[in-house]
């Protein structure tokens, strides 16, 4: 037998500290903070396990400066996991599309990677076409440029639940680290058992009378450059209208932001991200629940005054002394679904013992299927099961830290263009408004924020909202003289209608412009054709060279924009040969998919190709950025 030569300890990395330490890397793609919190989750249970290694979490964005550094660094990991989210059309996080972009197209490096083992958990929902891609691409590339993968990449599904997909994952996790991790001389060590310590805030109370008044310094991006999630821009609503008639049982919201003066900027087709509040009924009904007054002054912190830690670096970062009122309305999310940690948290502070044992029956593995069904299927709120467990009464610390997650920003794509509305940033925004199985009527958070929204053109006391604007790559193309298809029924209009105001403004200005078509889709002439005098307008000055409507409730069959296409079908095929660009916008599940397959269609009838021909076709129209989708 040969015994291998003792390997050379090498200082690999900056932050190392010669404590013969084993490092382990954490990577986190995140975009409402799930990703970040399983992140955290699996380091707080492996430090737990293994006091041989240290661990550290790291956002992707803020691992590397530029593609060299990424490289630099990522060749130095040896043992690494990540856990990457998939947004809309197979999409990353923003805080992971630039290591994405980087790592996906630098296919061509070999196995530079065989310093470093790895696992992957993906983020996903499974009712998307592109499920999991982002942790499915980068698991296949650290595998081909050859990184050893330590257990197969592990597909959570939002659908489902996904906290039991990681559980999952976890488990097949621990024999490998067992492996690496545990000291040789120690081969007897078993598993330490772990249970996961009930998150919680430092709470600091306030006389109202003497409390901080911390009134955010709003728009100057605390000293930032540019307005981003964590530094959002105050932005008043300028306007707002329904644009569904009376006939119509829905509504959608024309919103305007006022941006004069604020220094935030967008390009068209870009996203808009809005901080909204819950509705007072909302917000009453917590403070009934929890039992507190709405005036508590009060501030939350991540560490004991003696400085030890309180879970502080799993907890998101704390926000502005205010009242609790405040609190419920701008920071908890209150009418999502719990999971199964946030009723374990409440089951800590139940005082029924039956109540207690219930909570936590839900949240263990045996009552699996029931949490499926009470919660998942039932879409039972935060609110609604603390209703169904009184006497659980967390303290503030708990309920911000364990139960009630961050309200999250939503997303929007611009229905303006700042060429026509330079200091405005327009949105579109259909009501959401659904009864649940548990006979609940949701309202959807943003949605009836805006809906109910005083525009300044009533009153100056109107209502504002922290917003953001996030960069997209739905863009038209830079020659004006290159042909486009749009397609977007209800809301997926909104984009286009920031595309036909950018190419009114272009032709105002001298350009020439090449031939357009739109696909728009609603129910109802009489009832849901939103902006229909706009899009006229648009044919009239030429900015739109012609407008489809698909009407799919007039007439005695449906009508959808992918039969209006099929009609067309040969202008589709000669606007797409000469050189045209495809744009897909709304909704992902449905519509989508079957514009996609009617794509595939037309381009076998019209070019005669088979069918594996045609995907390529469509798949080489993505890749160089003639197929767009902005889809949700
Ligand atoms: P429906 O509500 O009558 O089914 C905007 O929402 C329009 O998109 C509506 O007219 C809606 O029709 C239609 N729509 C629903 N599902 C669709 C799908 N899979 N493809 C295309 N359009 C669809």
């Amino acid at each position: 037998q040969i015994t291998p030569p003792k390997p050379l300890i090498v200082k690999d990395r900056e932050d190392e500290v010669d404590d013969g330490k084993k490092k382990v890397t954490i990577f986190f793609g995140t975009q409402t903070g799930t990703a970040e919190g399983f992140a955290k989750a699996l380091v707080e249970e492996a430090k737990a396990r293994y006091d041989k290694a240290t661990f550290k979490v790291v956002d992707l964005d803020d691992y590397a400066a530029d593609d060299d550094e990424y490289e630099e660094k990522m060749k130095k990991e040896s043992l690494a996991f990540f856990f990457l989210a998939t947004y809309g059309d197979g999409e990353p996080t923003d805080n992971a599309a630039r290591f994405y972009k980087w790592f996906t197209e630098g296919k061509e490096r070999g196995e530079w990677l065989q310093n470093m083992k790895y696992g992957v958990f993906g983020l996903g929902n499974r009712q998307y076409e592109h499920f999991n891609k982002v942790a499915k691409v980068v698991d296949e590339i650290l595998t081909e440029q050859g990184a050893k993968r330590l257990v197969p990449v592990g597909l959570g599904d939002d659908d489902q639940c996904i906290e039991d997909d990681f559980t999952a994952w976890r488990e097949s996790v621990w024999p490998e680290l067992d492996q690496l991790l545990r000291d040789d001389d120690d081969a007897t060590t078993v598993s330490t058992p772990y249970t996961a310590a009930v998150l919680e805030y430092r709470v600091v109370f306030y006389d109202p009378a003497n409390a901080p008044v911390k009134d955010k310094n709003w728009n100057n991006a605390n000293g930032h450059t540019v307005y981003d999630a964590q530094h959002p821009c105050r932005s008043n609503v300028a306007v707002r209208k329904e644009l569904h008639t009376p006939a119509s049982d829905r509504s959608c919201t024309h919103l305007e932001f006022d941006i004069a003066g604020t220094r935030l900027s967008y390009e068209t087709g870009d996203h808009v991200g809005v901080y909204c509040e819950n509705l007072d009924e909302v917000v009453e009904e917590a403070l009934r629940l929890l039992g507190l007054s709405p005036d508590t002054y009060f501030s939350v912190h991540t560490d004991k005054e003696d400085g030890t830690s309180l879970g502080g670096s799993s907890l998101p970062p704390p926000f502005p002394p205010c009242t609790l009122r405040t609190a419920l309305a701008r920071y908890a999310d209150l009418l999502s679904s719990p999971k199964k940690s946030a009723l374990l948290a409440l089951a800590a502070h139940a005082s029924d013992p039956t109540e207690a044992d219930r909570l936590r029956h839900l949240a263990s593995p045996a009552g699996k299927d029931e949490y499926a069904q009470w919660m998942g299927a039932s879409q039972r709120s935060l609110l609604e099961v603390m209703a169904e467990f009184p006497s659980a009464k967390p303290p503030l610390g708990v309920f911000f830290a364990a139960i009630a997650p961050r309200l999250q920003p939503r997303y929007y794509s611009i229905s303006s263009s700042p060429r026509m509305a330079p200091s405005r940033i327009h949105v579109t925004c259909a009501l959401v408004y659904e009864k649940t199985p548990t006979g609940r009527i949701h309202k959807g958070v943003c949605s009836t924020w805006m809906k109910n929204s005083t525009p300044l053109d009533n009153s100056h006391d109107c209502s504002w909202a922290p917003i953001f604007v996030r960069q997209s790559n739905f863009k038209l193309p830079s020659n004006t003289k290159v042909p486009i298809i749009m397609i977007g029924p209800g809301t997926g209009l909104a984009p286009f209608r920031g595309f036909l105001q950018e190419r009114l403004a272009l032709k105002e200005a001298g350009a020439d412009l090449g031939p357009s078509v739109l696909f728009f889709g609603c129910r109802n002439r009489k009832m849901d054709y939103i902006y229909e005098d706009e899009l006229n307008n648009f044919v009239n000055s030429g900015a739109l060279s012609e407008l489809v409507v698909a009407f799919s409730r007039e007439g005695p069959t449906k009508e959808y924009v992918q039969h209006k296409m099929m009609e067309k079908a040969s202008d589709i095929w000669n606007m797409i040969s000469e050189g045209g660009y495809l744009y897909v916008c709304g909704d992902a599940k449905g519509m989508a998919k079957d514009v996609h397959r009617t794509l595939l269609t037309i381009l076998q009838e019209h070019g005669c190709l088979d069918s594996s021909k045609a995907e390529s076709m469509l798949k080489n129209l993505h890749t160089t950025g003639r197929y767009l989708r902005d889809v949700w």
